[in-house]
C-alpha cells in the first residue's frame, strides 16, 4: 500500500498511546512453551467476555499460534520489567526462572502478575502485517498491584493504584 509518511513516524504516534505490557503464552500440542511480550492487548466484548491481541506475522511465535486453540495473557505488574525484557529477547528459554503454573489447555501461567486471561481462540483476523487474535475468556485472575506501563517505547512509571475500586478486584 502507498503511504505519504514515513512508517517509523507512524510508530513513533502509536506509541503516544500509553498502555499496559503483556505477556501471552501457549504450549504447543508436542509440550513445547511458547510465548511473547506484546502491549496490543485490548478488551473487545463483556458478553460473551472477549479479548485481543495482535501477533507479528514475522514474528518466530506466528506458525506455532497457527497450531494452538488456546493462551493465557498476562498484565505485568511493575517489578516484572525482567520478564518483559525476557519475552522479548531471542534465542534465550523465556520460561526460565518463572514460577509457573498451568492453566486451560496446560498453558503456562506466570505467577504474580496484575492480571492473567486464559483465553480459547475465538478468531484470527489478518490484518496488515499482524493476524488479530481474538479470545474468548473462560477464567481470570486480578490482583491489587501497581502496573507497567509503555509510554513513548519505555517503561514508565512508577504508577500508583494504592486504592483501586474494590469491585473491580473481584474475580
Ligand atoms: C514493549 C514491547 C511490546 C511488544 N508488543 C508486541 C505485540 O503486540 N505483538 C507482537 O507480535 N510483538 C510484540 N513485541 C515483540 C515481541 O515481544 C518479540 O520481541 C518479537 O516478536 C521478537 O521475538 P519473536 O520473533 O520470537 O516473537 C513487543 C515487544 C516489546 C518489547
Amino acid at each position: 500500500m502507498d503511504t505519504t509518511f514515513d512508517s517509523k513516524q507512524f510508530r513513533g504516534a502509536l506509541s503516544a498511546f500509553a498502555t499496559g505490557i503483556t505477556v501471552v503464552t501457549s504450549r504447543s500440542a508436542d509440550g513445547k512453551d511458547f510465548g511473547l511480550t506484546a502491549t496490543s492487548f485490548n478488551s473487545v466484548s463483556l458478553d460473551p467476555p472477549m479479548v485481543l491481541w495482535s501477533l507479528d506475522c514475522k514474528s518466530s511465535n506466528a506458525a506455532a499460534f497457527e497450531q494452538v486453540d488456546a493462551f493465557a495473557v498476562h498484565i505485568l505488574a511493575a517489578g516484572q520489567e525482567h520478564i518483559c525484557k525476557q519475552f522479548s529477547t531471542r534465542g534465550i528459554d523465556r520460561f526460565a526462572g518463572l514460577d509457573l503454573t498451568r492453566g486451560h489447555g496446560d498453558v503456562p501461567v506466570i505467577q504474580g502478575c496484575t492480571a492473567v486471561f486464559e483465553c480459547r481462540i475465538a478468531h484470527r483476523y489478518q490484518g496488515g502485517d499482524h493476524v488479530i487474535m481474538v479470545g474468548e475468556v473462560l477464567s481470570f485472575s486480578t490482583a491489587p498491584s501497581d502496573p507497567l506501563v509503555f509510554y513513548r517505547g519505555k517503561i514508565s512509571g512508577p504508577f500508583c493504584t494504592a486504592e483501586p475500586e474494590p469491585e473491580l478486584l473481584r474475580a
